[in-house]
């Protein structure tokens, strides 16, 4: 406590901003300087004598980097409740392959780093794979969190948990949150203003907004849609404007649930691949079917132009090629995807022809396409068309859905008592439990995971399923055209690397 002495003075000059990065620095370098466990002296009662020359008003200060983990403790083993056995469990050689694989995306540096960033994947995983990164240079890429809610009171406490874990491997500094809520009518406001104030304490940037505007004020339904996309990016060009902060990736969330280690693996990929737009696959259940089938394709067309179909995983893609690469659980190279998460290369928003969400220009004669089709062949015009799908990531919009999709790892060596019979013991990298579409969610990464794709330019034409909105149908209602997309998209030109956001080799 005695170390902070002299910070409430210069805070109450400091803009909150500023005392808050001053804050973040200075626990850093105090962690730096004293190991974890000696900062505080325990627990005592807070409450002093009052003495005669105290002042009236008094100084707010900041809480030290042992509070702050704390709080970060209560709130990641208080909140998940979808997501909890997400990676508990994972499998040994997972988590020295995820620790690995995502050590470089670490954003802070400090004696714990190890500990912090393992404890997300296993209680036990210091006896494996953890090794203390003291050749780790803490990353400043910056990422922008945007997310768009509504009657989200039920999965709010695990977006946050899940936020906070992948936040604090990222480091609390480089991640903002930008939350836009349209006219929820449950208890959605009041536990958003809750996790406010919790994700403030641990000293992250967020914007919540609220709104109560519906669809009334709009003609067309796209036109909506887009206009509620766009608000949650309200901070991002404010934050350019006032302060000159420019970020590197952008997250944008539906109402979905990852898990921590789901959104590592994108944000992997994305850079990776220096990719425009990086989408994972999600998957509502089908009951005549009586499976999980993929949702969105709305929005997502193969690299050929054709819908994925709402089908088994087996026959979601006609375009051969990505049919073989995703049942192999590879990055797929396509023309627009969205799938619940989507992270962006932000430079097409800075830049021009400065993307933003948007209606077809349907006296153009524009194919009325989804808000984030429109924006993904946005990308393609501006010459951001690295679009890519992870079929790794798997997402849920419901906790049938979710159990199906990520079912539990069984000891297939305990069950069939090899060890007993003196037989081998089962070989991880070839578990059968793998082999299944919706198997455990810690399948062991293969090398061509993590190999860049090689990307070609876009198709001629693009399937087209219009929803020009003017009933209250919930969907498509145009029958379908295959559009001519724009010449620019089909050059060579719009797949190159045109921002360079790759991951810095360690
Ligand atoms: C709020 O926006 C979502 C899309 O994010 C939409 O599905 C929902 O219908 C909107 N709410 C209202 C009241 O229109
Ligand atoms: C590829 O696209 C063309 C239209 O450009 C379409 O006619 C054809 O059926 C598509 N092929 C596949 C395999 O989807
Ligand atoms: C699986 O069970 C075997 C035999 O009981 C045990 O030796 C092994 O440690 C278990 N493996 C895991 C990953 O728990
Ligand atoms: C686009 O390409 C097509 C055929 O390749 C050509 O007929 C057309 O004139 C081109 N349009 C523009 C605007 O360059």
């Amino acid at each position: 406590m005695g170390k902070q002495a002299g910070l409430p003075h210069i805070s109450r000059r400091l803009s909150t901003p500023a005392a808050l990065a001053l804050g973040v620095l200075f626990g850093m370098l105090v962690s730096r300087l004293f190991p974890w466990t000696a900062t505080t002296p325990g627990w005592r009662s807070n409450h002093v004598p009052p003495k005669s020359h105290q002042q009236s008003r008094q100084p707010i200060q900041l809480p030290t980097l042992e509070q702050r983990a704390r709080v970060l403790n209560l709130l990641t083993s208080l909140s998940p409740h979808y997501t909890k056995e997400c990676t508990r469990n994972a499998q040994p050689l997972y988590i020295q392959q995820a620790t690995e694989r995502y050590a470089a995306l670490i954003g802070h540096k400090g004696p714990s780093s190890g500990s912090w960033f393992s404890r997300f994947f296993a209680d036990d995983a210091d006896s494996h794979g953890r090794s203390s990164r003291k050749d780790l240079v803490p990353s400043d890429h910056k990422y922008f969190f945007a997310i768009n809610l509504y009657n989200s009171f039920d999965i709010i406490p695990d977006l946050f948990a899940t936020l906070f874990r992948v936040s604090a491997i990222l480091g609390y500094h480089n991640v903002f949150v930008s939350i836009y809520e349209n006219g929820s009518t449950d208890q959605t406001k009041a536990l958003l203003r809750i996790f406010d104030a919790l994700t403030r304490s641990v000293g992250m940037r967020i914007t919540i907004r609220t709104s109560m505007r519906t669809r009334g004020a709009f003609n067309h339904r796209i036109e909506y849609l887009a206009e509620v996309r766009n608000a949650a990016f309200v901070p991002l060009h404010e934050l350019r404007d006032a302060e000159n902060e420019y970020f590197d990736t952008i997250v944008f969330m539906n109402d979905v649930l990852p898990c921590v280690d789901d959104i590592l693996e994108l944000i992997y990929q994305s850079r990776t691949n220096n990719a425009g737009i990086t989408c994972a696959a999600d998957y509502m259940y089908h009951d005549e079917i009586g499976a999980p089938v993929f949702y969105d394709n709305w929005v997502a067309r193969d690299i050929n132009g054709t819908a994925l179909e709402n089908a088994p995983f087996e026959r979601i893609f006609h375009h051969a090629e990505s049919a073989q690469r995703f049942q192999r659980h590879l990055p797929v190279q396509v023309q627009s995807c969205w799938n619940g998460i989507a992270v962006l290369d932000p430079e097409p928003f800075y830049t021009p022809p400065h993307v933003r969400f948007r209606m077809a220009r349907i006296t153009e004669g524009e194919c009325s396409a989804s808000e984030c089709s429109l924006i993904c062949n946005d990308y393609w015009e501006a010459g951001y068309g690295r679009i890519l799908m992870v079929p790794r990531v798997k997402l849920a919009y419901d906790r049938k859905v979710f159990d199906i999709v990520h079912p539990p790892r069984r000891n297939l060596t305990a069950i069939r008592g090899y060890a007993r019979i003196g037989g081998l013991p089962d070989d991880p990298r070839s578990d059968p439990q793998d082999r299944a579409w919706f198997g455990p969610h810690d399948r062991l990464f293969t090398e061509e995971e993590s190999q860049p794709l090689e990307f070609v330019p876009g198709p001629s034409h693009v399937w087209c399923w219009g929803w020009d909105g003017a009933g209250d149908l919930d969907g498509p209602d145009v029958d379908p055209i295959w559009e001519r997309v724009s010449n620019k998209s089909m050059r060579p030109d719009a797949v190159k690397v045109r921002h360079d956001r790759s991951i810095p080799k360690i």
